[in-house]
């Protein structure tokens, strides 16, 4: 149960083992921001720790025009997701590893955050007070979104003095408009996503700013997403806007190594991890442009995206496609697995599901 002010909320199975969902339409959710009924908050100032947050009602949160992170950027997010089992049961894939990446990009970005305890246990409670809105068993999921700001005051340019912990949900279905069908992706060979000794390698919002007018262009010419390149070499590949990227020939699945530029998604890890699982030939490390557009398959992966298999690379006016612009099978074995095992179908022999 939990006490909200004058709300009373009783997160558990009706007596027929049935549960309450929100009224909306669960067949067609996309990936676009929907309000839910509760938002966790929690606050800290630059000396202390953070301590006990709270469940609020979902609704605008009040900031200083000087907050650090309006003015300075000064903010971080991450993204997981929140699975309903048949059984009624509520799976959430490798909370720790979120608790641990925002641990490591708040120690770059100069903020305190909270430990991997109290954020796996607000992500909890955040997800327990929004249960009606986790779609029903193959509907989609429960996206969490934490959110970590400086937000307190500040003037000239230094660390904020307090900062919030905000996590708040929505559910979701499919990353791109192309549903499960393969994207199609342009190799962006003027503007970079990140750059050595900079921030790409962590999850500040500014990240996600600065590929937006590539994105929008590559999107007004059709294209699902781009595909960014090192900044230095302008020869290997990075990521894509939202998502890590793979190539695969033969037996072999290469990623590009995290090397600070790179976010470590945790879908790529698990990826990884559960493609050598199945007898895969796995390297980290620099991937050219040639060798993707001489692969058999590519494909991106995400907490949003999940694993979502490119049909076609355009570089430079040359556009080349995998699988005839199908599903390679390697792309759809792996994200039979995965999705299995975050959905709960499948015996979890990793042992990175956490129950509620
Ligand atoms: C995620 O996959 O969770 C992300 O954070 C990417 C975001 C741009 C949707």
């Amino acid at each position: 149960a939990i006490n909200n002010g004058n709300t009373l909320r009783v997160a558990s199975p009706a007596s027929d083992g049935t549960f309450e969902l929100a009224d909306i339409d669960w067949d067609n959710l996309g990936f676009g921001f929907m309000p839910t009924d509760y938002m966790y908050i929690m606050k800290c100032s630059q000396i202390e720790n953070f301590s006990k947050g709270e469940l609020q009602c979902f609704g605008n949160i009040e900031l200083s025009p000087s907050a650090g992170i309006l003015n300075y950027g000064q903010g971080l997010f991450e993204g997981l997701k929140a699975y309903r089992k048949h059984d009624g049961n509520i799976l959430l894939f490798r909370p720790e590893e979120n608790a641990m990446r925002l641990k490591m990009g708040a120690e770059r970005m100069c903020m305190p955050s909270p430990s991997v305890e109290q954020f796996v246990e607000a992500v909890k409670a955040t997800v327990l007070a929004n249960e009606r809105w986790i779609p029903p068993p193959g509907k989609g999921s429960l996206y969490i979104r934490p959110l970590l700001m400086g937000s307190g005051a500040v003037l000239g340019l230094a660390p904020a003095p307090e900062y919030t912990l905000l996590i708040y949900v929505s559910p979701v279905g499919n990353y791109f408009k192309e549903g499960l069908a393969p994207i199609n992706l342009i190799v962006e060979t003027e503007m970079h996503r990140a750059t050595p000794g900079g921030t790409g390698g962590v999850k500040t919002i500014g990240n996600y700013a600065a590929v937006l007018k590539a994105q929008s262009a590559a999107k007004a010419k059709g294209y699902s997403d781009v595909l960014y390149l090192d900044s230095v070499q302008k020869r290997y590949l990075e990521e894509v806007s939202s998502c890590n990227v793979f190539i695969v020939k033969g037996n072999l699945i290469v990623t590009p190594a995290i090397k600070g530029t790179i976010l470590p998604g945790i879908t790529r890890k698990s990826i990884i991890d559960v493609a050598l699982s199945q007898g895969f030939q796995v390297e980290e490390r620099l991937v050219s442009v040639d060798e993707l557009l001489d692969a058999d398959e590519v494909f991106c992966t995400g907490t949003a995206v999940v694993v979502s298999p490119v049909g076609s690379i355009t570089h430079q006016g040359r556009r080349v496609t995998y699988g005839n612009d199908g599903v390679g099978l390697v792309s759809q074995q792996l994200y039979s697995t995965l999705t299995s095992l975050q959905m709960g179908l499948s015996e979890d022999k990793m042992g990175w599901i956490v129950e509620l």
